[in-house]
């Protein structure tokens, strides 16, 4: 093959190399700094900051392969060229070249670099809309410089050649696209250029002169650092060099699909077999990629859109009838396909399997029983021949059977699904959620990044309050009594994050204090303090003195550190696939979440708490130190999720045991932590586990609390905790013979109490014999004893009524053999006479009924009134 696709890329980032450009690993599919957006979707992201100044780049001009997703094509997926998961090629500038180089060189590499005919190049500029002038600088030097003719040259509106921002904000500007023509039209219909019909046009690429910078409300501001921002669909250029029909077809999707095909065995000449085949490929390929990025299955944000993609994709393939695993074998050999040029798939090959493994698993689970339900209670309610819209989403929403799968199963018996019905009962439910959103607590916009002074000290003698906000609205005074978000010059107050819980503390001036409840950074690094002013009044330029509560910080960092160490012990004891997946850091206990699959045994948590003491024990001091992410990289340092390169980060060592990337606050030294004891562990779902663990004084009240509890038991069994296991085992032992006992002496006493009975009521000629019997025990059997051994005395043929007095309340019970209730007898309505007799209530069925009221002394009577057949 002239162009593997590993050529194609190496094509592109060579070119540029030679031109300057800085190539630069590939970000993260998920971005970190950026909240605004789920996904990485375009090869500009990780440089947002460089654009808007607030990050000077490494180098002026860039080019990167970077792995998108993009969710909005998900539905398309299956079809010859859309994809989730696609790499963009793009060169970017930062206040280097605009608009000249991009073109002259883009038209370069097409042409003289890939060899693709020069007079199949169509282009597009941005016509100008908004008050935004049409780009006549990009048409200039397309057709003079580079010499394509004007006629091939068009002019599209702002919704066609204007790019940007992704997310909510960010920089933006006007397009020039790239266009190839694949065919001319057909004989005799004249060209009408790149928005003809059909598919004769393939869009190579699109580069952005970035140029504004959208604000939220869409208002543009100029960039402070214009640039350029190119982007061209890597997999489309794999398709066109290697002269296939579709990206399934090239090296890149080769591999996979040859074994998702072994599993299918499609009929590839069916279009809808075909369509699934892909989409199972295509999707095995982008589960790899978000999980081994750290994505996890989940109900929200980025584990949902996992978690669709491997439903859609199971749902495919039982649409080819297969319904054993497949997925984890698929996202195998997308790995084997992808290491080379993303070697973190490679790295987390272990972690990617077992979680596509389960959640395929847990989901083939939720299938069978949601198809169970749909046969038993939908299907099953006979003469439909749709399933309604509201009862597909509550298939969805509760069972969690996508509307593919619903659709696929419901096809198999003969029924179709009200989709516009379940589209509205959809958008009704995130019509909900969004107001539910809106109405959740955020934090205002803030002056942007705050300085935090808290790692070396946890108090400030001197800082100035910035700014004061009250119900989201910035505001001139607070007093006394009142609650507001505060922003200080400097602060000592650790913002939740990471994990850790935000710090509290005490604000005091001149002429007053306030208490803080809690601290919080928002997305752009303002650190707000949730203040109540318990004395006096605050108002913006105030200095004051900030105060942490010490002991609490104390007891936080002994956690956070015990986390690190936590961690590192979990790999060194289960594998590298332990890794981390959320924390909760707080002051009275610590939570750690990480990915393994089997509950851990009784002797690897003893043997994980062992190895964190000695490390405490070994009074190793705890490290912190700036560095950039790709000296943290080669260190092999751990939580490294998307940071981007040359980004500062914050490493935290502890001696050769742990190096993590950290921005939280630690002990010193481990022995700080004083002891750490693990309280519990739990199954979370997902292939992931939590544990719990309490340190220093924590953990020492913990473990007081359970001496104090032996010692206890002890006393009371009369032994020592050392042997109050063996005394309770004996103990136990010898309740249960008791209770053997007891059992057989109650049995004993209702058998004779009961032959006695019968004795003094000798049967008669009737077929049914009836008996009202007043019972009286010492007590041992109970009034059901009794009438269990007088059925058993009594045969096939009775009604049994027995009153007596059970714990000081009058009991009626009634039954009546299978023969007496065909005779009409009722049990039931039996015990509602002789209840009200009793001035009380009972029930049960004609078989067997129960009943009773307050008053034992009137059981008799009651008994009297329904032997003499005279019910009241
Ligand atoms: N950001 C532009 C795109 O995604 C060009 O890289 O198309």
């Amino acid at each position: 093959m002239t162009f593997p696709a590993d050529r194609v890329r190496s094509l592109f980032l060579d070119f540029f190399a030679d031109r300057d450009h800085l190539v630069l690993p590939s970000s993260s599919l998920v971005p970190v700094d950026d909240p605004s957006v789920l996904f990485t979707s375009a090869g500009m992201q990780q440089f947002k900051p460089y654009y808007s100044g607030a990050v000077k780049p490494p180098h002026p001009r860039i080019a990167t392969a970077q792995k998108c997703f993009r969710t909005s094509d998900i539905e398309s997926v299956g079809d010859a060229s859309h994809l989730t998961l696609f790499e963009m090629l793009g060169n970017f500038t930062f206040g280097d070249y605009f608009k000249r180089e991009s073109i002259i060189w883009a038209y370069e590499l097409l042409t003289a670099g890939l060899g693709l005919d020069p007079d199949q190049i169509w282009v597009t500029c941005f016509a100008g809309e908004d008050n935004l002038p049409r780009d006549d600088e990009s048409f200039r030097i397309w057709r003079d410089e580079v010499g394509i003719p004007e006629e091939r040259i068009e002019f599209h509106p702002r919704s066609e050649n204007f790019w940007g921002p992704t997310g909510d904000s960010g920089p933006c500007g006007p397009d020039s696209e790239i266009h190839y023509r694949l065919r001319p039209p057909p004989p005799g219909v004249a060209e009408t250029g790149t928005a003809s019909e059909g598919d004769r046009f393939l869009e190579l690429w699109n580069l952005v002169f970035n140029q504004f910078e959208q604000d939220v409300d869409g208002t543009l501001a100029d960039l402070a650092s214009p640039g350029v921002d190119t982007g061209a669909g890597f997999e489309r250029w794999v398709v066109l060099m290697q002269g296939k029909n579709s990206v399934y077809e090239t090296d890149l999707y080769a591999d996979i699909v040859a074994v998702a095909a072994d599993i299918l065995k499609p009929d590839v000449g069916d279009p809808d077999q075909l369509r699934a085949l892909r989409t199972v490929a295509e999707h095995g390929r982008a589960l790899a990629f978000l999980i081994g990025d750290g994505v996890l299955p989940s109900n929200d944000g980025r584990g949902f859109v996992l978690r669709r993609l491997l439903r859609r994709a199971v749902g495919a393939a039982r649409q080819l009838g297969v319904s054993e695993p497949l997925m984890a074998g698929v996202s195998e050999a997308a790995i084997e396909a992808m290491q080379d040029a993303y070697p973190e798939v490679g790295r987390r090959r272990s972690e990617i399997l077992s979680v596509v493994g389960e959640e395929e698993e847990r989901f083939q689970a939720t299938l069978r029983h949601a198809i169970g339900y749909l046969d038993r209670r939908v299907v099953g309610e006979s003469g439909i021949d749709q399933i309604d819209g509201r009862q597909a989403f509550w298939l969805h929403d509760t069972l969690g059977l996508t509307i593919e799968n619903l659709k696929v199963a419901a096809a198999a018996r003969g029924l179709s699904v009200d989709e516009p019905g379940f589209e509205a009962a959809m958008e009704e439910q995130r019509r909900r959620s969004r107001a539910a959103a809106r109405a959740e607590q955020r934090l205002p916009q803030g002056p942007g990044p705050s300085k935090f002074c808290g790692y070396r000290s946890e108090s400030l003698d001197a800082a100035r309050v910035q700014a004061i906000f009250r119900d989201g609205e910035p505001v001139d005074e607070v007093e006394s009594g009142e609650s507001c978000l505060l922003v200080l010059s400097e602060t000592p107050f650790y913002a939740e994050s990471g994990g850790q819980v935000g710090d509290t503390g005490t604000l005091t001036w001149e002429s007053g204090r306030a208490r803080v409840g809690d601290t919080q950074k928002s997305a752009d690094g303002t650190i707000f303090h949730f203040v109540s002013i318990a004395d006096g009044a605050l108002r913006p330029g105030q200095e004051l003195a900030a105060a942490v509560d010490g002991r609490r910080r104390a007891a936080i960092r002994r956690n956070h550190t015990a986390t690190h160490l936590l961690h590192a012990a979990l790999r060194a004891e289960l594998g590298d696939h332990a890794r981390q997946a959320g924390s909760l850091v707080g002051p009275d206990h610590l939570r750690f979440d990480f990915n393994h699959s089997a509950a851990l045994s009784p002797d690897e948590l003893v043997g994980i708490e062992r190895s964190v003491n000695r490390q405490v024990l070994a009074a190793i001091a705890v490290t912190t130190e700036q560095t950039v992410v790709q000296e943290a990289v080669a260190r092999g340092a751990m939580a490294l999720f998307g940071e981007k390169y040359g980004e500062r980060v914050r490493l935290v060592g502890i001696g050769e045991e742990s190096l993590e990337l950290c921005g939280g606050t630690h002990l010193e030294n481990t022995a700080q932590m004083g002891l750490f004891h693990i309280t519990g562990q739990e199954n979370i779902g997902s292939g992931l586990r939590r544990i719990e663990a309490v340190t220093g004084e924590a953990a020492a009240e913990r473990l007081r609390g359970n001496a104090d509890q032996l010692e206890a038991a002890a006393r009371l069994l009369e032994s020592s905790a050392a042997e109050v296991a063996e005394r309770t085992a004996r103990l136990l032992q010898e309740q249960a013979g008791l209770q053997r006992e007891l059992a057989r002496l109650r049995q004993a006493q209702a058998n004779s109490v009961a032959a006695r009975l019968l004795e003094q009521n000798p049967p008669g000629t009737e077929p049914i014999r009836i008996l009202g019997l007043q019972v009286a025990t010492d007590g041992l059997a109970s009034l059901t004893d009794v009438s269990q051994a007088l059925k058993s005395q009594l045969g096939s043929d009775f009604a049994l009524v027995l009153a007596g007095e059970e714990s000081g309340r009058a009991q009626v019970l009634v039954s009546a053999s299978r023969s007496a209730v065909a005779a009409g007898a009722d049990s039931a309505g039996a015990v509602r006479v002789a209840a009200a007799c009793l001035g009380g209530g009972g029930g049960g069925s004609r078989i067997q009924a129960r009943g009773g009221g307050p008053d034992g002394g009137s059981a008799g009577a009651a008994d009297r009134e329904y032997d003499a057949g005279r019910p009241p």
